[in-house]
């Protein structure tokens, strides 16, 4: 088992250093030299996609939050709608959805029994169905029109770390690919994006190697009762997914918050030593967020919360603010999950594993949910 685990402790604590190839390998081969996608595999008519109106994601669990990722930038590339749901949701309310609707569901097991009937549903309304999963062969792509597997490999741990990476990588991947069949974006602007896309396996192997810093922070909160995680954009889902790994393998409370929320409610929970995480976007770019969310930094801060950055390398801006900062590498802002999810994958499993928990096997839970 030793030998399995690649000489870590545990699978999870693998995975999490497999991301650099599970990012790379989900890219491999899916562009020729000229940054032309060739998603060939997909096995859909390229005249039925461009015709899709709207994107329905469906999903469970951390793969809904690769979907929340997913959502801003098929938005932003291909100008279609995309709502994500939960896929136990859409199923009984009644969903509007015709043959001109893609339903992408997104499943690292391709098993989960409410992902499973929520597509087969869709499919029965006249949509046409594509899957992303990680596991070759099984029900959900074998039931779908389409397919496009993530390459993360085998996850073992129930806790899912490097499929909700290579989901992302697939979902931009897609998003990519409609843009370019339907003219959204040039090819140029195509090619420089998966350029910065291939830089992103090095720039997580970067974070991996200063886990060292986070690991330490992690093993001095481990009395923490509740930790909040807040993020704007692409950051929101990335501060859902920290909580839910919080949750899921060390048992503590936490719950993640769009930052522009806070004055509607959660701030009310801040008080003397509450640690908040934030993701905080790069200050570089347009249309920067940035300023909105140190604001927000300073108002949980001015109200006793210990700040936890997740911030840009270069943002200096942030130390003024916080009792601890990791910087990720620079990538455009619509990236930028697939760098900032990894430190909060190790502060949970450090954390967990500091409780004396089995970060492999968590109470409660099951790595595949195949009951409805
Ligand atoms: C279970 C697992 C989660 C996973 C979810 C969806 O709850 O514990 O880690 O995110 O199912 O699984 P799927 O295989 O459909 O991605």
């Amino acid at each position: 088992a030793a030998a399995e685990k690649g000489g870590y402790p545990s699978f999870m604590e693998k995975e999490i250093h497999d991301q650099p190839a599970a990012v790379a390998d989900t890219l491999l081969g899916r562009a020729d030299a000229q940054g032309r996608l060739t998603l060939d595999e997909l096995r859909i008519d390229a005249a039925e996609l461009k015709d899709v109106t709207k994107i329905i994601v469906l999903a469970c669990g951390t793969s809904a939050y690769a979907g929340s990722v997913a959502k801003y930038a098929i938005e932003h590339w291909c100008r279609i709608p995309v709502e994500v749901e939960l896929s136990h949701e859409f199923r009984y309310r009644d969903p509007i959805v015709d043959a001109n609707t893609l339903i992408v569901s997104i499943s690292q097991s391709g098993e989960t029994m409410d992902t499973l009937m929520a597509v087969r549903y869709a499919k029965e309304q006249g949509a046409k169905t594509l899957s992303i999963c990680n596991t070759n062969g099984s029900t959900i792509p074998r039931e779908s029109d389409a397919v496009l597997y993530t390459h993360a490999g085998p996850e073992i741990a129930v806790a899912s770390t490097k499929a909700f990476l290579a989901q992302i990588t697939a979902t931009y991947l897609l998003g990519l690919y409609l843009a370019q069949l339907r003219g959204n974006l040039f090819t140029g602007q195509i090619k420089d994006i998966l350029a910065d896309l291939h830089e992103i396996p090095a720039q997580i192997q970067e974070v991996l190697d200063r886990e060292g810093e986070i690991k330490d922070l992690a093993r001095s909160m481990s009395d923490a009762e509740s930790v909040l995680f807040l993020g704007r954009h692409v950051g929101y889902p990335v501060a859902m997914e920290g909580a839910l790994k919080l949750k899921e393998i060390a048992y503590i409370h936490a719950e993640g918050f769009a930052a522009g929320e806070l004055k509607h409610g959660p701030i009310a929970l801040i008080d003397d030593g509450q640690p908040v995480f934030v993701v905080v976007p790069s200050p570089r770019g347009r249309h920067s967020l940035h300023s909105k969310v140190v604001s927000n930094i300073q108002e949980v801060r001015a109200r006793g919360a210990k700040t936890l950055v997740i911030a840009e390398a270069g943002d200096d801006a942030v130390r003024d603010y916080a009792e601890f900062v990791f910087y990720v590498p620079q990538t455009p802002t619509l990236l930028m999950p697939l760098l900032a999810t990894v430190p909060l994958q190790i502060f949970a499993c450090e954390l967990a594993t500091a409780k004396g928990f089995d970060v492999d096997q968590p109470r409660n839970l099951a790595k595949s949910v195949t009951v409805e």
